[in-house]
């Protein structure tokens, strides 16, 4: 069984999204699924899903001392998937306390089936981040916008403290030393990784071995959403430098998804995309993604759960979807002229979403010219602005 963890640092970037139709797509290619809605106090899985009449959930259980944990996994209208619905409405369980997060834990990890989905909050805080260690091989979803980006490599340098914290025991000297550097002062976001392990290897070489095998296997998915432009993707590279050279972290790309807007026809109509037009851009990135997912299941399986995951495995993820970002710029494009040219799309909507672009574009250069503005003017106030 196989937890899949999904998160993003920052709200609304495609999580849920993500976690029902990667769910309906491994179901469709004959693997039990089961999709687990961690949003607690933020659920919407049931929605997306297009389930109606939900009356019981995570929050249901963790209130009910008798009830049995299976009672809340749920049938879908779907074959091969089932479903863990969140909160139900009952207030209260975004905060768990820390015996209920790991009785659920507990449970999740003894869920029969082939992949487990976890659709997890927004943020970094400790219990988002313990759920998305559940798994070395989570997924971080991001967007192409700096603050979606900067988010997601905050919540990873969170789950790296996690990690480093949970590995080094009391009173040995690495606690020691990390509490030391806790007490002058800085806090976790401004240590620098590479050097604390450094110090650790000297200071500590139990520790730091026990660290080495944590995250031996700890290599998250990188899944790039709502990208526009193929020259999107260039952040996805930026987020992997970031991580290798400040967390000493690798990531592995596993996929580009651009904005469709047949997304918020699909909702509208209460059926995930993947249902309601498996053809649509959309759908298809995210077959790719499921495709993929089920080979290194088989290839992993074939080394006998060993990650056999090398720096190449990894530039070639990252050289894979640059192609993925040009190949479905080009579906993209095509599906328009396929629209204008049979007449679903007039000319006049075509002007309509030229004008739009048109708009956009001369908004971002205002913006463009007053950041420059004030640049120029924190740098003859005598400030470095960055
Ligand atoms: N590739 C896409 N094309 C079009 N719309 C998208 C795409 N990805 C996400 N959306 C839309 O963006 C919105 C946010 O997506 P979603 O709810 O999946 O994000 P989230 O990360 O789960 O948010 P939250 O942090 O609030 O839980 C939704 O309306 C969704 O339909
Ligand atoms: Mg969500």
């Amino acid at each position: 069984m196989r937890i899949l963890p999904i998160a993003s640092g920052k709200g609304g970037v495609g999580k849920s999204l993500l976690a029902v139709n990667l769910s309906l797509a491994l179901a469709q290619a004959g693997k039990q699924v089961v999709v687990a809605d961690l949003d607690l106090g933020g659920s919407n899985v049931h929605l997306i899903l297009g389930q109606t009449g939900v009356q019981k959930g995570i929050g249901t259980y963790l209130n009910s001392a008798d009830m049995d944990f299976e009672e809340i996994v749920l049938d879908t209208d779907y074959k091969n998937l089932r479903f863990i619905p969140g909160d139900a409405e009952i207030p209260g369980t975004a905060n768990l306390k820390t015996g209920q997060k790991q009785k659920l834990i507990k449970k999740i990890r003894g869920v029969s089936a082939d992949f487990v989905i976890l659709d997890l909050g927004a943020g970094s805080n400790y219990n988002i981040v313990d759920f998305f260690l559940t798994s070395g091989r989570g997924i971080v979803i991001t967007s192409p916008t700096p603050t979606a980006n900067l988010n997601a490599y905050l919540f990873l340098k969170n789950v790296i403290f996690r990690l480093i914290h949970s590995t080094f025991k009391k009173d040995s000297a690495a606690r020691e030393h990390l509490n030391k550097i806790y007490a002058a002062g800085s806090g976790a976001q401004r240590i620098y990784v590479p050097r604390l392990i450094q110090t650790i290897k000297e200071i500590d070489p139990k520790s730091y071995a026990l660290f080495r095998e944590q995250i031996r296997n700890f290599h998250p998915w990188l899944v790039l959403n709502l990208l526009e432009d193929p020259k999107d993707n260039s952040k996805s590279l930026k987020l992997r430098r970031s991580c290798r050279e400040y967390l000493d972290l690798e990531i592995e790309h596993l996929g580009i998804i651009y904005r469709d807007d047949l997304q918020d026809v699909a909702l509208k109509s209460r059926l995930p995309i993947i249902i309601y037009k498996p053809n649509s851009v959309l759908s298809q990135a995210i077959y790719r993604i499921a495709d993929k997912l089920i080979v290194e299941g088989e290839e992993e399986s074939e080394e006998q759960n060993e990650l056999n995951l090398t720096i190449e495995t990894i530039d070639e993820s990252f050289e894979e979807a640059e192609v993925e970002a040009e190949v479905d710029f080009e579906t993209k494009m095509r599906y328009m002229e396929d629209l204008l040219n049979c007449g679903a799309l007039t000319q006049g909507d075509l002007i309509e979403t030229i004008k739009t672009q048109q708009y956009e574009i001369s908004q971002l250069k205002k913006e463009n010219i007053f950041f420059k503005a004030k640049l120029a003017k924190a740098i003859n106030g005598g400030f470095a602005a960055y």
